[in-house]
């Protein structure tokens, strides 16, 4: 408990910074000594997003901290966002184009915007961060541009300052009538960014494209103050409280962007060409933002191929943000969504997010194109586990042979959604994997718009997810019904390899026993291998493999066990599973357990509960569930 009040302490500290407030002539000494004040607003993005940390991978590829708690493996396209303010603050012209994010519903582009305006808002109250104005602009402009022109060049040669923009009309005015001319009077305050105050961070929503004011971009005049000032021309009676004034020096999101009417959008263009609003009856109004909007496919390839917008294709950074294709990543974000939901007193069984993942990718995975790659294997591999006959390095050229991957399938919020609906029936206290299987089978029956295919295709992903869970289930299973499963693979393991070591050494054993030197046991060696469908002709290479990775495990300082080979831990599960079948089916199938086995199964349930993470309710359908597959098998 104190640790959250020191927390929110700590936070209040930071964020109570001494309101500034100061003339342009303390200004001007501020910016001599921290020139990264005067950043323009692509700068300060990328400034911000670098400061969090920046990781870079083997191949070279960067990672940004700044995305990582809320984006999950979408790395490229952040990098090419990343990429963007890049360019934008070193100058170039794609500064003067605006970022257009699409892709399917629920990939996670809000979610991109949402992070950049609340990143922007925290970075304003740091000291790298910090953003000064003018201080009663309604644009809360950029002191710099107060600076005349015929001084702009010799400021930059001693600075290396670059000041563009222009003053707005009122605080021209203002410069003219309150400070008469002297720029060094005019107040200056910083500024903290937010989006409730209306202050840098702005969004724009398309409503009725035909009754939509534009004014909600670009402000209106202030009917009632005309008679004040006499002109409809003076600023004053004008209200720049239009998204775009609001954003100045910082971010604008537009929703829905191609929804939007074309007057909104060429006035976006002006902005992000001309870095200027047009504005009222006034003469173009200098602003500095970054514009990022975002739209579904559908409505972005109508765009694209509408010829009366081509002068707007040019003028975009277009960048896709497909969906998660990794089912290690995918759970994590449906637990983060649940996390924002009430999920007091209810339990979600182990394994039931997986499998729900596990059909979600899938139903995003184009069919392999390639010779003994499966639907299923892909997802695999891309989730890191190597496969049969094809490993981490073959998903470059997998993935050349896909065109729309993860652009298509189901998105995690219709998921999360039907998670939520089976949550909420009464008497519900735990979900298992089989309940969201079915939630989500039912999603699909009742969603109209879906076409036949797509549904008799999601059917059988649904059914590929239950096979995958069933492997699971019943592994579960048959580990809880040993007093420490790890402990007896373990032994085998150490018995497996000792004999294995032997063997490509032609040495004996000492039988610990007897203290006999014996040969190698063959019969043990091979049914493991068997198991796993080690030929005979290829059991010396798969001894030789398996020894190479124990050495190679224990030179790092790694812990080899049964689980650090693939085939070598379903060959032990297999084999300690085989030795116990018939006594694990027999006790979990028996109509009127014996004594005996109403006590062994007590412990199987103790077990999963203790160690598994399952609730006495999921551990007994659990068991229920594996009893009938254990009993369709011969
Ligand atoms: N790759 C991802 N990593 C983490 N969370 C994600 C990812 N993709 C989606 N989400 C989560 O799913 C939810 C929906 O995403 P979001 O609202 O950002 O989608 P969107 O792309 O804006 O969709 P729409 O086109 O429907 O507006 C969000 O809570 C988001 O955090
Ligand atoms: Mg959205
Ligand atoms: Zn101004
Ligand atoms: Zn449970």
């Amino acid at each position: 408990m104190t640790s959250i009040l020191e927390k929110i302490e700590a936070h209040l500290q930071t964020h109570r910074v001494a309101a500034w407030v100061g003339t342009f002539r303390d200004y001007l000494t501020l910016v001599l000594q921290q020139p990264s004040l005067a950043q323009r607003a692509h700068s300060r993005l990328y400034t911000m997003i670098k400061s969090a940390g920046v990781r870079v991978d083997e191949a070279g590829k960067e990672h940004y901290t700044f995305f990582e708690r809320d984006l999950f493996d979408i790395d490229e396209p952040l990098a090419k966002v990343v990429e963007y303010f890049k360019a934008a603050a070193l100058g170039s012209d794609v500064g003067r184009r605006i970022l257009l994010l699409y892709g399917p519903p629920s990939s996670g582009k809000s979610q991109l915007v949402i992070l950049l305006k609340r990143g922007l808002e925290e970075f304003s109250h740091t000291p790298e961060g910090a953003v000064y104005a003018i201080a009663d602009c309604p644009q809360h402009e950029d002191p710099l541009n107060l600076i005349p022109h015929a001084l702009r060049r010799e400021f930059q040669e001693e600075t290396g300052i670059h000041v563009e923009g222009e003053l707005c009309p009122l605080c021209a005015l203002m410069l003219r009538e309150k400070c008469q001319g002297d720029i060094y009077k005019v107040p200056v305050r910083r500024i903290f960014f937010s989006e409730k105050e209306r202050c840098g961070i702005g969004t724009f929503v398309p409503s009725d494209p035909k009754s939509q004011d534009i004014a909600e971009l670009v402000g209106s005049i202030d009917l009632s103050t005309i008679g004040d000032y006499g002109s409809e021309s003076d600023p004053r009676a004008y209200r720049f409280d239009g998204e775009l004034n609001v954003s100045n020096r910082g971010l604008m999101e537009f929703i829905e962007m191609l929804k939007a009417d074309e007057r909104f959008l060429y006035v976006l263009l002006t902005l992000a060409q001309e870095k200027n609003i047009k504005t009222g009856r006034f003469p173009l109004i200098y602003a500095d933002e970054c514009v990022i909007a975002h739209t579904n496919e559908t409505e972005f390839n109508e765009f694209l191929a509408n010829k009366k917008s081509e002068a707007l294709h040019d003028r975009m950074i277009m960048v896709r943000i497909p969906y998660n294709l990794k089912v290690s990543q995918e759970e994590r974000i449906y637990e983060k969504l649940l996390r924002q939901t009430n999920l007091q007193g209810l339990h979600i069984a182990p394994h039931a997010l997986r499998v729900a993942a596990i059909f979600a990718i899938l139903s995003r995975l184009e069919e392999p194109k390639i010779a003994g790659l499966t639907l299923l294997k892909k997802l695999k591999l891309y989730d890191g586990e190597d496969v049969e006959g094809f490993r981490q390095k073959d998903i470059k050229l997998i993935q050349e042979h896909t065109e729309r991957e993860g652009m298509d399938g189901i998105s995690p919020r219709f998921i999360i959604n039907r998670i939520s609906s089976s949550l909420i029936k009464p008497d519900t206290h735990c979900i298992n994997p089989i309940d969201i299987l079915r939630a989500i089978k039912d999603g699909m029956d009742s969603q109209g718009q879906l076409k036949k295919a797509d549904r008799e295709r999601y059917s059988q992903l649904i059914a590929e997810a239950r096979r995958e869970y069933d492997e699971i289930a019943r592994n579960d299973v048959q580990k809880a019904f040993f007093v420490s499963f790890e402990q007896e693979a373990a032994t085998l393991v150490d018995n497996y390899m000792d004999n294995v070591e032997a063997y490509l050494d032609h040495n004996k054993l000492t039988d610990p026993i007897t203290g006999e030197e014996v040969p190698p046991d063959e019969r043990l060696m091979r049914s493991l291998e068997q198991k796993v469908q080690v030929p005979e002709h290829g059991k010396e290479s798969f001894r030789n493999e398996i020894f190479r990775k124990v050495a190679m495990a224990h030179r790092r300082g790694e812990k080899f066990d049964y689980t650090t080979h693939e085939k070598l831990k379903e060959a032990i599960e297999k084999q300690l599973f085989e030795e116990r079948r018939d006594t694990i089916k027999l006790t979990i199938s028996a109509r009127s357990p014996d004594p005996e086995q109403v006590r062994k199964l007590n412990d199987v349930v103790e077990t999963l509960i203790a160690r598994e993470g399952y609730c006495a309710e999921c551990a007994n359908e659990l068991l229920k569930y594996v009893s009938s597959l254990l009993a369709r098998e011969k």
